[in-house]
């Protein structure tokens, strides 16, 4: 039995619920994949905080406790692009595998993937794009015998759960807003959500997957502050829905990146994606379309997109891992 050691960078939402889900699953994970998996040492901003099921020993509020001991990947998830870029540039140049669910970071930093490839080690992602949904996988093996023509989907929970209310309890934005942030699925400030940029860096990241060879070029993006009730009905009246798509397709020349709110008919396969769920379609020249649906977000389906990256680079099977 292999012992692997993780330095776990982050114990909040995603952090905690991976903690949690490592010693529901560590038996399991021991029998299937021969590793015996460990958290060695877990980073943390505030060292006093009570938190629950973690073992206080290896709480520490020195990143270097955990990036520079002994370990054989390191566990990303303080999010923010300063000190984590930080973090994962010197994990990777020591040597360690690293997975994230950063989505700002690798949006704005995408060097991280050449820098794992100098130095020999794997970085896994699958997180940072609608949770729990294995899109990344998909995109990288699923599709190796096809070239993808389009890539679209609700990639933002926040504001499929706000269009949602819109649409069934028939409110105005600002309410529908309200209810999310007291159901726990959008921030204080939810600017970033609505406004189309959590979107938007998803989809560069899918982008890069779907057309690795094509130029990266602006995402046009529009948010759903403008969006009204009257307009929903509107749709409804035509057998439509409202949804915040966003796109990549393939366009003579290059590809075009678009993320704002569109008008689609029921009968499309995005329309029955509700509430907080994200829903991915790919389309594939030879294969047609593909349609991925699920929770996007929350710790506990997050953290198992982690573990599954965790795992698919330390037991050395690949097609398990979202990776660079
Ligand atoms: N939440 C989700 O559903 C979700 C879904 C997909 C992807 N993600 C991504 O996962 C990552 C983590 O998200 P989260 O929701 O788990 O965040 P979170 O609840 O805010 O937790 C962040 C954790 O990192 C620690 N931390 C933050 N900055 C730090 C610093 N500079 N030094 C040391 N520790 C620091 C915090 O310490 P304290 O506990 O002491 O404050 C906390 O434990 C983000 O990149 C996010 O985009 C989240």
């Amino acid at each position: 039995m292999r012992r692997v050691s993780i330095g776990l960078l982050g114990c909040g939402t995603v952090g905690q619920g991976l903690v949690e889900l490592l010693s529901c699953e560590q038996a399991r994970i021991r029998n299937q994949f021969g590793v015996d998996l460990g958290i060695h040492r877990i980073l943390v901003r505030d060292g006093e905080k009570p938190r629950r099921g973690i073992d206080s020993r290896l709480v520490t509020t020195s990143a270097m406790d955990v990036i520079d001991s002994p370990c054989d990947l390191v566990v990303e998830l303080i999010g923010g692009t300063h000190s984590a870029g930080a973090f994962i540039r010197r994990a990777i140049g020591l040597g360690r595998h690293v997975v994230t669910a950063n989505k700002a970071l690798l949006a704005s930093a995408p060097e991280l993937f050449s820098m794992a490839t100098l130095h020999g080690v794997r970085l896994g992602f699958e997180a940072s794009v609608c949770g729990a949904l294995p899109v990344v996988r998909v995109l990288q093996h699923g599709f190796a015998g096809d070239s993808i023509e389009s890539v679209r989907g609700i990639v933002n929970g926040t504001c499929n759960y706000v269009l949602t209310r819109m649409e069934e309890d028939g409110l105005e934005l600002p309410e529908a807003v309200r209810q999310a942030q007291a159901r726990g699925f959008a921030e204080a400030d939810p600017a970033f959500d609505i406004g189309g940029v959590d979107s938007a860096q998803k989809l560069r990241i899918l982008a890069r997957l779907a057309f690795p060879n094509l130029p990266a070029v602006k995402v046009e993006t529009d948010g759903i502050g403008a969006v009204r009730a009257a307009a929903i009905d509107a749709a409804r009246e035509r057998d439509s829905v409202i949804r915040l798509i966003a796109e990549a397709r393939r366009v003579p020349g290059g590809v075009a990146l678009s993320v704002g709110p569109r008008v689609i008919a029921r009968g499309d396969p995005l329309a029955s994606v509700r509430e907080e769920n994200n829903g991915v379609v790919i389309r594939g020249r030879a294969s047609g379309e593909l349609l991925l649906t699920g929770k996007g977000a929350g710790s506990m389906p997050t953290a198992a997109a982690v573990l599954a990256d965790v795992i698919g680079i330390v037991a050395g099977n690949m097609d398990q891992a979202a990776v660079a």
